[in-house]
């Protein structure tokens, strides 16, 4: 990827600029949930991992600005080789991306021939190349459905989504040790404080979660799932066990309704944020946009290679309409 100059952008009106350049750059902006809600609120699009792949594809847009983390502005990029792909900041990674490191993947792979390699898309491009199919907590169990039985998995890196799956379809898989660092610091002691104190309000919760988390959910998915789930539910409280800035989302689709971030272990931390997304910036965005750069390049070959098994992800989740969902408990 290549850097991001410095610059002054005193007495600059960030958003009208950004207004102007995604005109005259011809420019789509994706954002993910978890973004700060300044850069959800000027998206032309916010979504799960699947529904932002799946719009990486299909936009006729000729610059692709992603605020997200690097995996998934690389995703747009093997997807759309043609467009420009900008990632705000750099050094916006992922620690399920970091755990797996593609020369200890392909040897793990190596050791074991007869297994397919199902990844999550947290993985570098490098991973995604070294996999058979790819999926998102949205797709996964569509995909793992169509896999037959016999059939040995081995399943990267997330280790607690791979856990999920696992336990839900009675179904054994090599887990590859990975986790999120963010759904790693909920506590159970204090989510069920929390609950004891609303003991009407159910608990929704990502798949990234530890299963001493996903154990009191009353609905486990992915954050465009947990969306839905907010809508439908008949009362007007929920706890979120997930990154807390979707909440912006659920408050803005439903105002009456009281949106409660589960918690971390000294009860009122800031540990869920995810650190990687909250390096964009409104400023970082603005520069991306006028310079072009932090941009995603990736090589021809490996591309390809990753775009194999990102294509089968596609293919066999066309039938997961926004589902967003690894289903009710
Ligand atoms: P989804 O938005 O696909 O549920 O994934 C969440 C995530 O891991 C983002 O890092
Ligand atoms: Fe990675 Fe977790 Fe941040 Fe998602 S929330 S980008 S999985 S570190």
């Amino acid at each position: 990827m290549t850097a991001q100059p410095s610059s002054s952008l005193a007495g600059i009106d960030l958003r009208d600029e950004i207004e102007r350049l995604r005109r005259e750059r011809k420019a789509v902006i994706l954002a993910h949930y978890y973004q700060k809600p300044e850069l959800q609120d000027l998206a032309d699009f916010v979504g799960d991992s699947l529904e932002l792949s799946r719009k990486a594809a299909a936009s006729e847009a000729q610059v692709i600005a992603f605020c997200g983390v690097r995996f998934m502005a690389e995703t747009a990029k093997i997807l759309s080789p043609e467009k420009i792909v900008v990632l705000p900041d750099v050094n916006a990674g992922c620690s399920l991306e970091d755990s797996c490191p593609p020369e200890k993947f392909a040897a793990f792979r190596a050791a074991h021939p007869d297994h397919i390699a199902l990844t999550y898309i947290n993985c570098s491009t490098e991973v995604k190349a070294l996999s058979d199919i790819i999926v998102t907590s949205s797709s996964a169990e569509t995909i793992l459905a169509q896999i037959p039985r016999e059939q040995k998995i081995i399943f990267g890196p997330d280790r607690h989504l791979g856990g999920y799956l696992s336990r839900k379809f009675d179904r054994e898989m090599l887990l590859w040790p990975g986790v999120c660092i963010v759904h790693e610091a909920f506590s159970e002691t204090e989510l069920l404080k929390l609950r004891a104190r609303h003991p009407d309000a159910p608990i929704a919760a990502h798949p990234e979660c530890p299963p001493a988390i996903l154990d009191h959910a009353d609905y486990v998915g992915s954050t465009s799932g947990i969306l839905k789930f907010a809508t439908a539910m008949p009362g007007d409280t929920l706890i979120v066990a997930t990154e807390p800035h979707i909440i912006h989302q659920m408050s803005r689709a439903m105002p009456a309704k009281t949106f409660i971030g589960a918690p971390g272990a000294d009860g009122n931390c800031n540990c869920n944020i995810c650190p990687y997304m909250a390096l964009n910036t409104l400023e970082k965005l603005y520069l991306a946009l006028r310079d072009l750069t932090p941009r995603v390049e990736i090589e021809e070959g490996l591309r390809r290679k990753a775009k194999a098994s990102l294509d089968r992800m596609l293919e066999m989740a066309a039938g997961t309409v926004g589902k967003g969902d690894l289903g009710a408990r």
